[in-house]
């Protein structure tokens, strides 16, 4: 009997719409897990985490840079993130305040319950992420270190604040003890 020859099937090509949105989705890595951004690059980070990924502990205050209520840890630096587009994190490491904990509450939120820092609270993740990263760049910061840290807070919880951050670096530094 005659071998018949063998006709393959001819691939499908990729639709041109899939490979554009192939080509715009950007890798994002937030506490500590990966995700797939598939939308407008352009995107304020404040956004994704919000209305994205649900992570609403990151506040929207002024959506202009001045409040710091959407601050939150990149590569381990406080940045706004109502001013951050996601395609400037791609590769980057996020934090925010609901990764902030691991077995344990961080010494930073341990301080801030102790001090009873908190009123309304609307500003409180900001605040908290920000004093991370000063206690990272100044293990003992003095109150003019605190006072740059420029985070507002309507109902005037500066003094519990300066507090708070002078017990997390008491904490942190017994920790490295
Ligand atoms: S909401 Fe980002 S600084 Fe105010
Ligand atoms: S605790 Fe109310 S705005 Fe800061």
């Amino acid at each position: 009997m005659e071998d018949k020859p063998i006709r393959r099937a001819k691939p499908t090509p990729i639709p041109a719409v899939a490979q554009s949105a192939k080509e715009k989705t950007l890798p994002l890595r937030v506490n500590g897990k990966d995700y797939f951004h598939e939308g407008d690059p352009d995107m304020p980070l404040l956004w994704y985490l919000r209305d994205v990924l649900r992570l609403t502990g990151t506040k929207f205050g002024c959506g202009i840079g001045a409040c710091g209520a959407c601050t939150v840890l990149i590569e381990g630096k406080a940045q706004r993130a109502c001013l951050t587009p996601v395609k400037a994190i791609v590769g980057q490491d996020v934090v925010t305040i609901e990764g902030l904990a691991s077995a344990q509450l961080h010494p930073v939120q341990q301080a801030w319950i102790e001090e009873d820092v908190a009123q309304c609270g609307y500003c409180q993740a900001g605040q908290i992420m920000a004093a991370v990263d000063l206690l990272r760049r100044a293990p003992k910061p003095s109150d003019a270190d605190i006072a740059k840290i420029g985070n507002l807070c309507r109902c005037g919880t500066y003094p519990r604040i300066r507090k708070a951050i002078a017990r997390a670096a008491d904490k942190l530094q017994e920790g490295k003890a």
